[in-house]
């Protein structure tokens, strides 16, 4: 079957997004494991220290850190579906590659442990999140162990995060001591078996609700209570409001001994839209089945340090992609051919020789493609391009070796196109000292590691009293350039940012002088 509005309507692509150690990475290999893509009796399938061991300098800075920057992709068949799984760094600091993934995505799964409820250094991701209106469905983890009530989680969510979770299922017992849940769709007690660290798929026992009664006591009608509670004040799943990214069905379970994975990953496939038909800028609807588009979301440098290629990363958005196509990169009018087309996960690659709407296909060495770049066969479309977000902290930096100023030249305009951190420079100073600006600190640490490592560019960054940025334009730069404590830069797509040292001094400049253009950016935190 090749016809890509059959083949989209069984796509199911969404992104996980959480906070470190919430349990993404373990839930991740639980789908894999029920997708059948692993091994069933292969035993923990989680080696993070060898699967690890092969990555390139800059991934070992993930490792020290215990983070995740390089996301990627995994597919697996699951029932009569194909499920795309994109992986989200899981650190605020990096909530800019996670609004880009996004781009990519029909839905994102939340990932919350149960101890610790959304964690602050994590909201921003979750907000990013309902800023665009994505369908959000939310797994609250590691219920297995002690941890918070569940009605104050679900409380905590809709407060924190503007969703109201729609619990989908109810767990039976506290945290710590969980026997179970109720499936709310059904009414049964699924009861939780424990598994030796989740190597085998979970056997489920469904219990009807008189047998749970007389066997769980009084776990069963505090929880029949609680639910009773739920239903009283509507939070009942509702397709609409879920797709419009205002109720989040919610889950209880536990990944590491597979619990309520199975129930997670078939609401998944039910309920997850299927890829829509996306406007251009130009206003036209790009159907599903029209020729090949797609649409760049994500370039980054191979992880392989034996080849410093690059790949970029597209959606398919409309039509059969085919592995040696030649398909028109938008910006530039030129065409460009797609022989190096691969699927990436991890470290491995392999050759994808055709894909479909709601896909991800990674192209080898496309030099000019770009964040935001449209490619596409048939009539021109672009695709609306993902605004940068506000950056709040902003550093100079220099090579600290002047025999190496072409590799730090190349590395850092390397690091601008792959927007690792957003590049700012002066009139004055250009490329000798520009300014890098990023949402959070850690994006640093990587530019420098990754101009030290792979340019071989040793540098020396300067911080900045700057720490708030808006957009503004020719007309008012002069004067903003003139006034104390204000600074105007200039990113590579043109354009003008004004740096100011404090909100306060920002509004003030606002107050008296509202003629000039100082426009919010996306995503701006506490300080704006
Ligand atoms: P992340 O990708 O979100 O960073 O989280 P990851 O899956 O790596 O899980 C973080 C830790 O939490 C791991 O322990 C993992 O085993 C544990 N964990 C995940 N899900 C559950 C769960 O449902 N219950 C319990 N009790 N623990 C869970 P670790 O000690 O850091 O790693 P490891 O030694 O187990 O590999």
């Amino acid at each position: 079957m090749s016809d890509p509005k059959a083949e989209a309507a069984r796509r199911r692509t969404f992104a996980i997004i959480s906070h470190p150690d919430a349990g993404k990475t373990t839930l991740t290999e639980k789908f894999l494991l029920y997708g059948g893509a692993l091994n069933k009796e292969a035993g923990s399938v989680k080696a993070k220290g060898s699967r690890r061991s092969a990555t390139s300098d800059w991934m070992e800075l993930e490792q020290q850190r215990g983070i995740s920057i390089t996301s990627t992709v995994l597919q697996f068949p699951y029932r009569d579906c194909v499920v795309n799984l994109l992986d989200t760094p899981g650190h605020r600091d990096f909530s800019e590659d996670t609004y880009r993934v996004l781009a990519a995505a029909d839905a994102a799964v939340m990932v919350l442990d149960a101890a610790k409820g959304i964690e602050p250094q994590t909201l921003k991701l979750f907000e990013v999140c309902r800023e665009r209106n994505l369908p959000l469905l939310t797994f609250i983890n590691k219920w297995d162990r002690p941890g918070l009530d569940a009605l104050e989680l679900i409380d905590s969510i809709e407060t924190q995060i503007g969703v109201t979770p729609t619990p989908m299922t109810w767990p039976v017992g506290i945290s710590g001591d969980f026997r179970g849940v109720i499936d709310r769709t059904s009414g049964d007690f699924v009861r939780f078996t424990r598994t030796a660290r989740g190597a085998t798929e979970a056997p489920e026992e469904v219990v009807d609700a008189a047998r749970a009664e007389a066997e769980e006591g009084e776990a069963w009608t505090t929880a029949e209570g609680e639910v009773e509670l739920l239903s009283e004040v509507g939070a009942d799943h509702d397709q609409e409001t879920f797709l419009g990214g205002i109720t989040s069905p919610t889950f209880f379970g536990s990944a590491l001994t597979n619990f309520g994975v199975r129930l997670l990953l078939d609401t998944l496939v039910d309920i997850v839209p299927s890829p829509r038909p996306r406007e251009g800028t130009n206003g036209t609807i790009r159907e599903i089945d029209a020729p090949f588009s797609g649409y760049v979301f994500k370039v980054q440098a191979n992880m392989d340090p034996s080849h410093r290629d690059r790949i970029a990363f597209f959606r398919v958005m409309s039509g059969k992609f085919e592995r040696g196509m030649n398909v028109t990169h938008q910006p530039t009018g030129k065409p460009f051919n797609t022989k190096y087309a691969h699927t990436v996960s991890g470290q491995d690659r392999t050759t994808i020789d055709e894909a479909f709407p709601g896909d991800i296909v990674g192209l080898v060495n496309a030099a000019d493609i770009r964040i935001g770049d449209t490619v596409f066969v048939g009539d021109d479309v672009e695709f609306q391009r993902i605004p940068p977000f506000a950056p709040e902290h902003f550093s100079v930096v220099r090579t600290t070796d002047a025999g190496r100023f072409k590799q730090f030249r190349k590395g850092i305009s390397q690091l601008d196109e792959e927007g690792v951190v957003q590049v700012l420079r002066s009139i004055d100073s250009g490329d000798q000292a520009p300014v890098l600006a990023a949402v959070g600190p850690m994006q640093f640490e990587v530019a420098v590691h990754r101009l030290e490592n792979e340019f071989g560019a040793p540098v020396e960054l300067a911080p900045t009293s700057y720490r708030i940025a808006r957009r503004t334009n020719k007309e008012s730069a002069p004067e903003l350039r003139s006034m104390q404590g204000v600074d105007v830069l200039f990113r590579s797509d043109g354009t003008a940012l004004a740096l100011f040292e404090s909100p306060y001094w920002l509004a003030r400049i606002e107050g008296e002088q509202p003629e000039l253009m100082l426009e919010r950016l996306v995503a701006e935190g506490g300080a704006g």
